[in-house]
């Protein structure tokens, strides 16, 4: 196999990495000259990676204030939780009241449960109060909608008193609602804070004797992402839109396999209007609500120029599936009867039609329906997910992956190779992939920095006639900026490898401080708060320095501490070069570029530091902001590289 571009790999090591300059030691300048050997690379390359873990999507991305609005959480949810979990009882004014869940003639089979206000005589005022996910946070001046489905059961009724409060009481804003009918209907008002508060809460009182039926009771800020409705928190997405991520993975890794064959992610439960979604049980250990869905998915992924890239289970569950916290699922991986595999095959069929298919097709009448005519441009699809490679695996991988394959030859189907770099799994992963000639497979790995700098040369040896692969969920185990600077050299590594790495995607991508799934995490967040970790930086300058022709490198001496690579980003012709000093010493460098291209003088050179030893530096970020400043640059030109940095120059050409 031809080892493409000797020159450039660089053999980093802890040994080389960690220890101190000798002292008074001049180290030796290099030369890194950039060549005319070029090649094509995936244009794809940097994307993210979205799992409704660490509440990333309920009580994170997706911008519903309200928590348990549907009055669905169950005790299989979490350990205590049932119906009312998040709200309570609230009496004012001498009213003596009651509240219930009731479950006949719902709003939706698929949304069972609501709550059922009491109010016992025409005295005052009873109802609940929400406080959100760690509280409501509200600004002045802004708008939020207020909805809820309400039906009145018994009595004369009153008006609903709809009231956002501080925890003391204060009231922030408040609207009032005419009384309910005795059918199910939609009510709305809009509610105008006066005063900013990180922790308010919302209470919805009824004011008339009798029993009123309250569902899918909503709080939503006006100004959401792109101000779509039922939308997403601005400040997160406008976060991760910043990453300029070339692809989304979602809905997850384990959340799409499920802790076991009923809690498989089934997407169908997650378009339509809200309140006819289906809300699950979380693998992580909560609730997910499906709010956002599949819709909100896609249209996110226009929105921040992301291909989209769903991931369906393989008809199997997770393989550590009977692990929840409640331990009351079987066992172990398990598939679906094969008698219920076509119908799950034609669920997958369906979704491309849905996200792909014209609007007088049964799935593309409803993605119009919803509001996008227009094609979602699906090109890839995953199936399956770190999946233990047993018969049951491959026996239902196959039925699908041959059912789109001669349905939708122009999807690229995306096969799992396990959850590890180089285990059983991975070996037969490969090979089945090989077997079946799938596209491309999902490769993971969460390891520490060190194997990060010493498998610098993973792919270099990987066929090039063979699937191309996704490296669909990696980290090395830490917010430090050492992490980040090991992380970086990779990318690197995967930019030389572009021509077989089609596809990489950090993982994973968020995280609601205090609510820990798994650490670490790319962008951490409170309600008030958006604080990306040192990691995002070095993610986020190769996202938006991307490019479609690698040049390679060559270096002389071969400088072990440092790893480079320079891609040419076609739209604008720049030239970028990206070099990884992972070294605790300064390195002289000296820059040729025989590329054929004719640099301009004006460059932006953008360099991340930090200091490798602190701990995590995700909660100073300020600390490691990228420090961009234009550099004069030729054809020759010398750079220092300052000790344990990331580089990043920019040149144009035209
Ligand atoms: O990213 C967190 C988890 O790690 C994913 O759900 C799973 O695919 C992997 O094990």
């Amino acid at each position: 196999m031809k080892q493409p571009h000797r020159t450039a790999l660089c053999v980093l090591s802890l040994a080389t990495v960690l220890p101190l300059a000798q002292a008074g030691a001049e180290p030796a300048p290099v030369t890194i000259t950039v060549t005319k050997d070029a090649k094509a690379i995936s244009p794809d390359l940097f994307g993210i990676f979205f799992e409704d873990l660490n509440w990333a999507a309920d009580g994170g991305l997706y911008a519903e204030l309200v928590r348990n609005g549907s009055f669905e959480f169950s005790p299989e949810d979490a350990k205590g939780w049932n119906p009312m979990t998040g709200w309570q009882l609230v009496e004012r004014d001498g009213g003596n009241g009651s509240v219930l869940i009731q479950s006949d003639a719902p709003l939706n089979p698929n949304n069972p449960n609501y709550v059922v206000l009491g109010l016992q005589k025409n005295i005052g005022a009873a109802g609940i109060c929400n406080s959100g996910y760690d509280g409501i946070s509200v600004q002045a001046g802004e708008q939020y909608n207020f909805s809820v489905f309400a039906r009145q059961l018994a009595g004369p009724g009153g008006s609903l008193e709809i009231q956002l409060e501080t925890t003391n009481g204060i009231l922030l804003a408040k609207a009032s609602i005419s009384a309910p009918d005795s059918a199910w209907r939609k009510y709305s008002a809009v509610l105008e804070p006066t005063n900013t508060v990180a922790n308010a809460q919302l209470v919805v009182l009824t004011t008339g004797e009798g029993r009123v039926a309250l569902d899918m009771i909503s709080l939503f800020p006006e100004n959401t992402f792109h101000h779509r409705p039922n939308g997403l928190r601005a400040d997160l997405a406008q976060t991760i839109a910043d990453l300029h991520p070339r692809f989304m993975r979602f809905p997850g890794g384990c959340l799409v396999h499920g802790d076991g064959l009923d809690n498989i992610y089934q997407w169908k439960n997650t378009i339509g209007p809200v309140e006819t979604r289906k809300g699950q049980r979380n693998i992580w250990h909560y609730h997910q609500s499906v709010g956002l869905g599949y819709y909100e998915f896609f249209q996110f992924c226009e929105d921040i120029g992301a291909k989209p890239l769903p991931v369906v289970a393989a008809g199997v569950c997770c393989q550590n599936s009977g692990e929840s916290v409640t331990k009351v699922w079987e066992q172990g991986q398990r598939g679906l009867a094969l008698s219920d595999m076509p119908a799950y095959i034609q669920n997958v069929l369906d979704l491309i039609e849905w996200a792909n298919g014209p609007t007088n097709s049964t799935w593309g009448a409803k993605r119009a329906a919803a509001g996008h005519p227009a094609s979602f441009h699906l090109e890839y699809l995953g199936i399956g997910n770190e999946d233990k490679q047993t018969e049951v695996f491959r026996e239902r991988f196959k039925m699908i992956y041959d059912a789109v394959k001669a349905k939708h030859p122009e999807i690229t189907v995306i096969g799992t190779v396990g959850p590890r770099p180089n285990d059983d799994d991975y070996h037969q992963g490969w090979k089945f992939a090989n077997e079946l000639r799938v596209p491309m497979v999902d490769e993971h790995y969460y390891e520490k920095p060190e194997w990060f700098l010493e498998n610098l040369n993973r792919y270099d040896s990987y066929d090039r006639t063979k699937s191309k692969v996704y490296v669909g969920e990696y980290a090395s185990r830490g917010n430090s900026w050492f992490n980040a600077l090991s992380e970086a050299a990779y990318m690197t590594a995967l930019e030389r490898n572009g021509d077989v790495v089609h596809m990489a995607s950090y993982a994973p991508l968020l995280c609601k401080m205090g609510h820990f799934n798994w650490r670490p995490d790319l962008i951490y967040f409170d309600n008030t708060r958006v604080v990306p970790s040192v990691n995002y930086y070095v993610q986020q300058l190769f996202g938006c320095n991307a490019g479609e022709t690698f040049f390679a490198p060559a270096m002389d001496p071969v400088a072990t501490n440092v790893a480079v690579s320079c891609v040419e980003d076609s739209a604008s012709g720049d030239l970028i070069l990206k070099l990884v000093n992972v070294a605790s010493n300064a390195v002289p460098a000296h820059l040729v570029i025989a590329n054929g291209m004719n640099v301009k003088p004006d460059a932006t050179r953008t360099v991340l530091t930090g200091n490798p030893q602190a701990e995590d530096t995700f909660r100073n970020p300020d600390a490691v902001l990228p420090k961009r400043e234009s550099m004069a640059v030729a054809n020759t030109f010398d750079c220092n590289l300052p000790a344990c940095s990331f580089t990043l120059i920019r040149m144009k050409s035209k």
